[in-house]
């Protein structure tokens, strides 16, 4: 199976990629993670070779078949090696979480991590997030939406790149139930000045903290974190709920 996850995600749709397509070599413990527990665990947003999700009659994302129950979906864009989305599952057992990345190394960290800690309220997807939720999200249905040190693409031209950006804030808002939240958070000044003001100008969402959200004790640390705090950057988050 592992072979198969070399392919990049097709672009489903003329849409500018959020992500940098990588090539990266797996560990021989990441092939053995997916090898073995992909298809407990994983699906694929663009190659059905990887797994398909399980789908409702209307072509939605079945989730009660997916997490064997149901339960508010919290889905986690760009979720790296799933070191934060394995702990706040783990610490948050009522609530299902759905982790989207698009590189590869990471799905099979993820992998590792959830069924080396035995958690069923944790599903995978390989590919554009931002193809998941149009194709199979319904409006009105996700608890929240995290979105934590989404690449930060620096430079002016590859503004464009960024995932916390005016139509794709939307999209997102438009799948969040009524009280729902969007999560976002990075250490990048400019991305932090354009998620709030990105946020604010919304005009389905509130921001309840007026600014930058203090920084919630539920939100792990990781690698990428570490990283912007050790260069000296201010960590910022926001935080906005869905009132329109
Ligand atoms: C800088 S990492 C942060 C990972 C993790 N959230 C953390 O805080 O440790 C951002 C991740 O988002 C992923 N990503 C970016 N755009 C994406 C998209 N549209 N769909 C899925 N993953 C995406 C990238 O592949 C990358 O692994």
């Amino acid at each position: 199976m592992p072979d198969s996850f070399d392919q990049l995600p097709g672009r489903a749709h003329q849409d500018i990629r959020t992500f940098h397509p990588r090539r990266v070599p797996l560990s021989r413990a990441q092939r053995e993670a997916l090898t073995d527990h992909w298809p407990a665990v994983g699906f694929s947003v663009h190659n059905p070779d990887n797994g398909t999700p399980p789908v409702t009659p209307e072509g939605h994302l079945d989730t009660v078949t997916l997490y064997g129950r149901a339960a508010p979906l919290v889905l986690e864009i760009g979720s790296g090696m799933g070191e934060g989305v394995a702990q706040m599952a783990a610490a948050d057992p009522d609530r299902d979480y759905l982790a989207v990345e698009a590189h590869v190394p990471g799905i099979a960290g993820a992998v590792q991590r959830i069924t080396e800690a035995g958690l069923t309220n944790v599903r995978i997807a390989h590919g554009d997030a931002l193809a998941l939720v149009r194709a199979r999200i319904p409006e009105g249905s996700l608890d929240a939406v995290h979105i934590y040190f989404p690449d930060p693409w620096p430079k002016n031209r590859h503004h464009k790149r960024r995932i916390v950006q005016t139509r794709h804030v939307e999209l997102l808002r438009a799948r969040l139930r009524p009280g729902g939240t969007l999560h976002c958070a990075t250490d990048w000044e400019h991305y932090a000045e354009q998620m709030l003001a990105v946020v604010e100008a919304d005009p389905g969402l509130t921001n309840p903290h007026g600014g930058y959200a203090p920084r919630p004790d539920h939100r792990p640390v990781t690698k990428f974190e570490q990283r912007g705090i050790d260069l000296g950057h201010t960590v910022r988050d926001v935080v906005a709920v869905r009132t329109g």
